[in-house]
């Protein structure tokens, strides 16, 4: 089976979040169950070539946006481990060459994301007719390149090859629709019927490529058993989409992620101070410690309770939550470290309240890989106070360094996560999106913290978790078989 893997972002390439963990990893899961697959993303001006051997390819091809034809070349990287993955980037300078993935250099969101994501969709095309590689299934990720379906179902006269290509659009985020003002309408070169009031392309006056990606794929899904319910049956965790769902008359299929744990376990972990397994769990001090130690965090915290939290700092993830429970949180004698990056209004809160707890509140703004593993091998609570959450990566690494999660009951968090009940259970689930919730949660784990006996199990049972990506990649060939 040939699959074609179209991605914005695809590790270790490029990363803003899980999508590219996603993407790094599923292919070459997949490829080891033996399908053929080609990932095709772009090749942002902060990738660098050298670093990951990528080659260069004499092939060149041209897309249409509008009436202008963009000229694009092609780069190539093959997995050494997997003959069956290859890695093509697409190569504009205009377009991709001087960006990161969604912003330029400064973080300043791109203002022609329209452009750039659309010239993926139709690049993607493009590379399998060039390379004369016509795959059984497009397997699209979100908004970026939620096009590809619709312009295989409605200009099927300019890619005959593609008659017996059927598309998958996987929902990592539905919230992010990447809608544009209609004035774009002439970049897209569709029929006018499909930019019509109430039809595919239009949304509220604008154009919604992930609407009318999600009504002409031939099937859907999202990252998680929970949140495909979830944009199934309710209209705000569908970001308005439920409706659309609803019009195609197919199953939102849920397929949980996984971790790679060639990167996140403690026993392997190049990062962290001390490794440990579950045989030498009280190892797992040492990286508290050093972790203490790095941040400037008081080391009489050491007996106490160390929450942390790795994330973009958004809406999404629960921040006001966090925000608005800081305080409360603080007063029951613990330590926190943040580490992420995002919305400036939040990061002035927070800043706003690390200074005025010093030694107790440690928050780090930036995208810091080391740190993030320093902070799952070395705290004792891994917070995710997410509104919404259709799967989440973190708390399943969180689980194999048996840190417990403190989560809310939502999408992929409640699939992984199971409440404490004395005996079984591997972290704190709150099932209201409310600060005494959050507060309530994080006290029952802390009061179980200081009886060591039982903290010991928590760890040992999340540590004995397995969200390995085999298990889903092997429900994708499944879906993948369905189609064709
Ligand atoms: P999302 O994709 O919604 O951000 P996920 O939990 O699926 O959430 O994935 C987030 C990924 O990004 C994880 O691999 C996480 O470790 C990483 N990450 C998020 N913020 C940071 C940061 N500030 N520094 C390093 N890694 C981060
Ligand atoms: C999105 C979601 C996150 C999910 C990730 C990868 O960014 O917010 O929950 O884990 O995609 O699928």
């Amino acid at each position: 089976m040939r699959i074609a893997f179209v991605s914005a972002e695809v590790y270790p390439f490029s990363k803003v979040g899980g999508l590219g963990d996603v993407a790094g990893a599923l292919p070459l899961e997949l490829a080891e169950l033996g399908v053929e697959i080609m990932v095709i993303t772009p090749r942002y001006g902060s990738i660098d070539h050298s670093d990951f051997g990528i080659q260069d390819s004499p092939y060149r091809f041209t897309v249409k946006l509008g009436n202008e034809a963009i000229d694009c070349g092609l780069s190539r990287w093959q997995s050494p481990q997997h003959p069956n993955v290859r890695v093509y980037f697409i190569e504009n300078e205009r377009y991709f060459g001087s960006r990161g993935v969604y912003t330029d250099r400064k973080g300043t969101p791109c203002d022609d994301n329209a452009q750039r994501f659309l010239l993926l969709s139709k690049a993607a095309l493009e590379i399998c007719k060039v390379m004369n590689w016509i795959p059984d299934i497009i397997h699209c990720n979100d908004n970026h390149c939620a096009l590809i379906s619709v312009y295989l179902k409605n200009k099927p006269s300019e890619y005959p090859l593609f008659q017996n290509t059927k598309t998958l659009l996987t929902l990592h985020n539905i919230a992010y629709q990447g809608t544009v003002s209609m004035d774009r309408r002439g970049i897209y070169d569709l029929p006018d019927n499909l930019f019509y009031p109430t039809v595919p392309m239009e949304w509220y006056g604008r154009i919604n490529p992930l609407k009318a990606g999600i009504l002409f794929a031939d099937a859907i899904n999202t990252v998680s058993p929970t949140h495909a319910r979830e944009i199934a049956e309710d209209e705000q965790f569908s970001a308005g989409l439920k409706g659309v769902i609803a019009a195609t008359g197919k199953p939102v299929h849920g397929i949980l992620n996984g971790v790679d744990y060639s990167k996140w376990s403690p026993q392997r972990d190049i990062y962290i101070a001390k490794p440990y397994s579950v045989r030498t769990v009280s190892e797992k001090k040492f990286n508290k410690i050093a972790l203490l130690n790095d941040t400037g965090i008081d080391p009489a915290m050491v007996d106490k309770p160390l929450i942390g939290m790795v994330t973009r700092l958004v809406e999404q993830k629960g921040i006001p939550l966090l925000i608005e429970g800081l305080e409360r949180m603080l007063a029951l004698d613990l330590a926190i470290i943040i580490l992420g990056s995002g919305e400036p209004d939040y990061e002035r809160s927070l800043s706003a309240f690390a200074e005025r707890f010093p030694g107790r509140l440690k928050i780090d703004f930036g995208y810091n890989n080391p740190l993030s593993h320093k902070i799952m091998a070395g705290c004792d609570m891994f917070l995710m106070p997410s509104r919404f959450e259709p799967c989440g990566i973190t708390q399943m690494a969180a689980l194999k360094y048996g840190t417990a999660p403190v989560v809310h009951q939502t999408g992929g968090l409640a699939d992984t996560v199971i409440q404490w009940n004395g005996q079984t259970g591997n972290g704190f689930v709150f099932e209201e999106y409310a600060v005494d919730d959050l507060i309530k949660s994080v006290r029952s784990a802390i009061s179980v913290y200081y009886d060591k006996y039982k903290w010991r199990q928590i760890m040992l049972n999340g540590m004995a978790t397995d969200f390995s990506w085999q298990q889903s990649a092997k429900q994708y060939i499944e879906l993948y078989h369905s189609l064709l």
